[in-house]
């Protein structure tokens, strides 16, 4: 039996900013789709309008591929549009699509984590051959940190250890991310809490040096990994 009703339609993004640019790139993602991909699948408003995309050409040209979702929210959109999913624990993406919140283009170094799916997010891109990075114009930046935080997920009892590392770090913000319509922190999907970060300098081994303390889960700051950014 199918659902009448359909809450899931709700969680989506709605007011979308810059629409017709991240419409052309969904478009151009959708191209790359081929019969039995296994393909990751981000999270974002960009990477909605993309997977809406995907939806249209699985439907118009047959083709079975199998998505594995970064998020909550991208996984219900896939139940919604009929697009089989997989967990990471069962399948091994070919190669994946995301948003990300800024891009340094020089470097090759992006921040994502607006949504706060940066693990899964992270777990996708380091086990998928390439994932393209789906920008508008207004992502990309001439310093990572100027205008977004890094996220950093951290494991709830250890936040205030946690913090005093990343201040001893450099951090010169450290906001642990609250929610809006409950009391009290942001919880991860994975039952964790976000410290939202401000970096006077970005250097090299600053993911390295973010990951390496006892409490991180994951960090929004993504340095070095198999992109191509399509915008
Ligand atoms: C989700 O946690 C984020 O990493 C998103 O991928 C990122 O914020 C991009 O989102 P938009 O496509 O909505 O800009």
């Amino acid at each position: 039996m199918e659902w009448i009703n359909n809450s899931m339609q709700e969680i989506q993004p709605k007011n979308i900013t810059n629409q017709e640019q991240k419409e052309k790139i969904a478009k151009q993602i959708a191209k790359k789709v081929k019969d039995g991909d296994i393909i990751g699948f981000g999270s974002g408003s960009t990477s909605y309008l993309a997977i809406k995309e995907i939806a249209k050409k699985i439907e118009q040209e047959e083709l079975n591929i199998t998505a594995i979702p970064t998020s909550y929210e991208t996984k219900a959109l896939c139940y919604a549009l009929k697009i089989p999913t997989a967990s990471i624990l069962e399948k091994k993406p070919d190669w994946g699509f995301d948003g990300a919140d800024e891009v340094d283009k020089n470097n090759n170094w992006i921040i994502k984590g607006r949504g706060a799916a940066m693990f899964k997010e992270k777990l996708n891109m380091v086990n998928s051959g390439i994932t393209y990075i789906l920008v508008d114009d207004s992502k990309f930046v001439d310093k990572l940190n100027e205008k977004m935080p890094i996220p950093i997920e951290v494991y709830p009892e250890a936040v205030n250890s946690v913090k005093e590392a990343l201040l001893d770090l450099g951090a010169t913000e450290c906001i642990l991310r609250k929610a809006e319509k409950k009391d009290g922190p942001v919880f991860t999907e994975n039952n964790n809490v976000l410290l939202d970060t401000k970096f006077t300098e970005i250097y090299e081994t600053l993911e390295e040096d973010i990951k390496s303390i006892t409490g991180v889960i994951e960090s929004g700051l993504f340095m070095e990994y198999p992109i191509e950014v399509l915008h």
